[in-house]
Order: structure tokens, then sequence, then C-alpha cells
């Protein structure tokens, strides 16, 4: 390629600043360094964790940022000692490392990889190294990805080589929502076949864990949301009982206890909001059920009786869904391409780069489940 080896001016939404719009900038993109790709970014969706750190989270940190970690691309070049990847190769740019040798990597049962940002900055979301910037000025790279931006250089480790029939504008919910809800359910949940679940908003991501609640053989999955326009597609990730907490005097854990005989299996919260998952924790039945902390949020402490854990019931976090990030993402490609999981059904809106802001409007409206951009032309 003939920009291999040379700095790349592209268009990225920069966040200069928390709570106020990005702005569409050229930004310098330099080139690969020892083990890194850089990553011609193709379709990238909008999540919550993005509306999160600009919105909610707000540290000021983590400004300027280029934010964006669900998408999907092609490597444009790669740096020194890079084996596995090769120009035009499709991948999936991924916010938690698989670096293979850490113990967390070694340990079956773990994707905490000690590499990348998570590591030890979650409440920046970023390392304070970066390729990107903008009027002369150092950019970070939101999650280590930054996939509003037309280029992003990553570690090898932090990127997915996937089939190259994967159509780039669908696969991209792989790198965030779907994993990340799909995985909740199946992976950290371990929901078994014929028990009653209950998932707490209905975003992609709790959408994706109703999916995974229904692959995993659930018989009843109750869809919980304050908004009832969500209810409809739960219904096509196979949710199969919808309750609209406001439509009840009683707490929405006292109407599934009544409904359940005692609570549910399992009930897993997809909305960032601590009440949230105190009442989810207190929707499972004693003795056994399971709740999974799925929301993102790092801004005030859970609370929850000991009563509810001394009796039984199991308190799980999930970090996209479970997954080890480099093994994980390709399989569930592949299991698109088989038709085992759904993708084209959370994508309600499909817009350019430039509207990003508008996209994020569609998210805090909740007028969308998911919104792909179209980051560089194919
Ligand atoms: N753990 C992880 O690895 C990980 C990865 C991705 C996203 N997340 C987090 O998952 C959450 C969901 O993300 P998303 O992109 O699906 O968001 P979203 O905004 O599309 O969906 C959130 C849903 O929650 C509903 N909701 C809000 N308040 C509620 C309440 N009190 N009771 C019930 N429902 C309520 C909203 O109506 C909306 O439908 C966010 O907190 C996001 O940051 C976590
Ligand atoms: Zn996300
Ligand atoms: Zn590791």
């Amino acid at each position: 390629m003939a920009s291999a080896g040379k700095v790349i001016t592209c268009k990225a939404a920069v966040a200069w600043e928390p709570n106020q719009p990005m702005v569409i900038e050229d930004i310098e993109v330099a080139p690969p360094q020892a083990n890194e790709v850089r990553i011609k970014i193709v379709a990238s969706a909008v999540c919550h964790t993005d509306l999160y750190h600009l919105f909610e989270g707000m540290h000021e940190d983590g400004f300027p940022a280029v934010l964006g970690h669900e998408a999907a691309g092609v490597i444009e070049s790669v740096g020194s000692g890079v084996t596995e990847f090769q120009p035009g190769d499709k991948v999936i740019p991924l916010f938690i490392a698989q670096c293979r040798e850490c113990r967390f990597c070694k340990n079956p049962n773990s994707n905490q990889c000690e590499k990348g940002w998570a590591a030890d900055r979650y409440d920046v979301m970023s390392t304070e190294d970066s390729r990107f910037t903008c009027k002369g000025k150092k950019v970070l790279q939101f999650m280590g990805t930054s996939t509003f931006s037309q280029y992003t250089v990553m570690n090898q480790m932090c990127v997915a080589k996937i089939d190259p029939a994967a159509p780039l504008d669908k696969v991209c919910l792989l790198g965030c929502g779907v994993c990340t809800g799909f995985g909740a359910a199946v992976n950290t949940a371990k929901v078994e076949p014929g028990s009653t679940c209950a998932v707490f908003g209905l975003g992609a991501v709790g959408l994706a864990a109703v999916m995974g609640c229904k692959f995993a053989g659930a018989k009843r999955i109750f869809a919980v949301d304050t908004n009832p326009d969500k209810f409809e597609k739960a219904k096509v990730f196979g949710a199969t009982d919808f309750l609209n907490p406001k439509d009840h005097a009683k707490p929405v854990s006292a109407v599934l206890a009544e409904l359940t005989g005692g609570g549910v299996d399992y009930a897993l919260e997809c909305v960032g909001n601590v009440g949230v998952m105190r009442s989810a924790l207190e929707s499972c039945v004693k003795g056994w059920g399971v709740s999974v902390l799925v929301g993102w949020t790092d801004m005030h402490d859970v609370a929850a009786r000991p009563i509810q854990l001394i009796a039984g019931r199991t308190w799980k976090g999930s970090l996209f869904g479970g997954f080890k990030s480099k093994d994980g993402v390709p399989e569930m490609v592949k299991a698109y391409l088989d038709k085992k999981v759904k993708l084209d059904e959370f994508i309600t809106h499909t817009m350019t780069l430039a509207q990003v802001n508008d996209a994020v409007d569609l998210m805090k409206k909740g007028k969308c489940i998911r919104t792909v951009l179209s980051v560089s032309p194919q």
C-alpha cells in the first residue's frame, strides 16, 4: 500500500471535552509501531458505553479522545514483528486484549487479559499512549480502539482476524454489544435449558442477552424495560413475557416473584444503573438464582442486603460476555454466517461518520437499537 510507513491524515469524530457534541476533524494517524497494525475502519456502531464516557462518566482526563469501539475494518499496514495479519485482512478491533501469555489469558475461566487500557485505567478508559494527533494535540484512543476514525492503530493482541466472507457493516456489532449480551447469558450466567430468565434493559446488549438465553434453551424469558417501544424487538430475539416497571406499583422483583413462584433462575442487568442491578439480584430465586451485572457504570457503589446472598443467590459480573476476545469473536462471526445468531435485526439505522452526533441523539432518546455508521468507503 502506498500509505504504508507514512502518516495518514483522515476524518475522525473528536470528543474534545465531556458533554459536548463530537467534531469531525482531520486527524493524523501515525504508522504502526512494532507489533501494531493500522486498520481502515469500514463500519462502526454506537454503543451506550460511548455515551457513558461522553455524558455520564465525564472523566476530564479522558479527553480529547476519539470514541467508538464496536467496529469492523481492513488491515491497511502492519508494523515490524507482525506475522498474523496482512494488508487486506478483514478484522474486528477488540477493546479487551488477549495476549495469550498472562495469568488471566492462561486461565480458561477468564477473559481479563492484563494488557491494554482495561488493566488499570477503567476510569479514563484509554492508555496514555496514542497514535493520533489533531491540531498539534495528542488525542486519546478510547478503549484502545477509537473506531469513529477512518484509520486507527492497535496492538495485534487487540485485533481479531475474521472470515473474509463476513459483511463488515453487520459483524461490527460483534465488536461489543452482541458478544457482550450473548456471552453474559451463555458464558457468565451459564443459562440452563428449561430455565426462567429476566433481562433488564433492552438495548442491543440486553436483546443479545435475550438471544443468548433462548440459545441456551431457556423456556421463559422476561424482557424488562421502562421503554415499552423495545418489547416488539425483544420478541424477535425470543422473549416470552414483557414487563414495564412503570406499570406496577410494586417493585419489579416482587412482580417477578409472583409470576414465577419465587423468582427467576437468572437475571441479567443490561442498563448500567446500580438500582436496577439490585433489583435484578432481588428478582432471582433464593437457593440458586444467578444475577449478572453487564451494564457499565463506575460512579456509584452497588448495594444489597446480605440475606439476598446468604440465602443462596450468586452475584456475578461480565465484561465482553466473558469471551476471550481474539478466540471468541471469529467464532461468533462464524455463528452469524452459519445463521446460528442474528445480527441484522439489531440494526435499526444506518448513517455516515459525519452524522455520529445524530446517532448518539437517537440512542439518548431510546429511538434506536443500533445505528451503524459507514466510516470509510470499502
Ligand atoms: N459489560 C460490558 O462489557 C459492556 C459492554 C457493552 C455495553 N455495556 C453496557 O451495557 C449497557 C447497555 O448498553 P446498550 O448499548 O444496550 O444501551 P441502550 O441505551 O441501547 O439500552 C439500555 C436500555 O435500558 C433501558 N432502561 C433504562 N433505564 C431502565 C430501568 N430503570 N429499568 C429497565 N430498563 C431501563 C433503556 O430504555 C434502554 O432500552 C450500558 O450500560 C453499556 O455501557 C457493558
Ligand atoms: Zn460497547
Ligand atoms: Zn493476557
